[in-house]
């Protein structure tokens, strides 16, 4: 594999293995790779020529300088994991090599990018969108890889995607958990023993509040104060949303997708985990 760190040398390789007739797969990541993050590159692997994963900690898309300061920094290990996975190229641009100005480009793509994180992180999902549509101008990708933890992330590329008219698949992938059920995510390394202990409750509970026959507005509160209920768990929003355009639905059968999003908060200091259920 390949450790390349500027844009000219990326695209020096990738425009003469497009020649060749390759195909390109794009794993966008800002490193502290975990199984998650595997099972999309072995994905991309499967079906490219070329596989070329990012790994970038995009300073524009954190709202929060605390959370980009203690955000995980692991590149010798997760060029380890990369390897192992078969990807032919890392990308791991510096921060100047990426922004040599400030991205003054504005994304605004309502309701996907306005509600649930977009109304709690604002400028995040412009700060994803500047470094998304970066990345796909640089490696002009055949298909793209994201994961379905990020539900809402994936509604607002795509949707960056028809606008910009990109070129390129958006081939989400499943959530991976852990075998307590607990999602799989970068800051997970951040929880204490304790609260790594607790965390998986969320997603119990999310799965159990579908075989309880409420309405949407019952099942919402009962998911709240469920949560709640559990010393060190403190639900920031629940939202039951349409799939596709993430706008709220008051009853089932308003759309024929349905999702449940989740953001608790965990333990003291404290740390954000998201996570969501497919009610249909
Ligand atoms: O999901 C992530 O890790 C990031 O938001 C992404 C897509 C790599 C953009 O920085």
């Amino acid at each position: 594999m390949q450790v390349i760190n500027t844009i000219a040398q990326l695209q020096d390789i990738l425009v003469s293995e497009r020649a060749k007739g390759m195909s390109i797969g794009l794993v966008p990541t800002m490193g502290a790779l975990h199984e998650g993050h595997a099972s999309l590159v072995r994905k991309s692997v499967s079906e490219n020529d070329i596989t070329v994963v990012s790994i970038f900690l995009n300073p524009t898309q954190f709202n929060d300088p605390k959370d980009l300061e203690r955000y995980p920094r692991t590149l010798e290990s997760d060029c380890a994991i990369l390897e192992e996975c078969g990807a032919q190229i890392a990308f791991a641009p510096s921060v100047g090599e990426i922004y040599p100005e400030p991205d003054t480009r504005r994304f605004s793509y309502p309701p996907t990018d306005s509600v649930m994180e977009g109304a709690r992180r604002p400028g995040h999902f412009n700060g994803v969108c500047q470094i998304v549509s970066k990345l796909f101008m640089i490696t002009d990708p055949d298909r793209a890889y994201f994961g379905e933890k990020d539900y809402q992330q994936i509604a607002v590329i795509r949707r960056m995607v028809e606008d910009l008219k990109f070129r390129v698949d958006i081939i989400p992938c499943p959530v991976i958990r852990e075998a307590d059920g607990l999602a799989m995510s970068s800051r997970n390394t951040l929880l204490a023993p304790d609260e790594k202990a607790i965390a998986p409750n969320i997603y119990r509970i999310l799965k159990e509040s579908k075989s309880l026959g409420l309405t949407v507005s019952e099942t919402r509160e009962w998911v709240v104060c469920n949560i709640n209920e559990i010393p060190g768990l403190e639900v920031e929003y629940y939202s039951i949303v349409d799939g596709d355009t993430l706008a709220d639905i008051e009853d089932w059968s308003d759309s024929a997708s349905v999702v449940g999003c989740i953001t608790v908060y965990c333990g003291k200091t404290p740390i954000r985990l998201i996570d969501h259920i497919r009610y249909k």
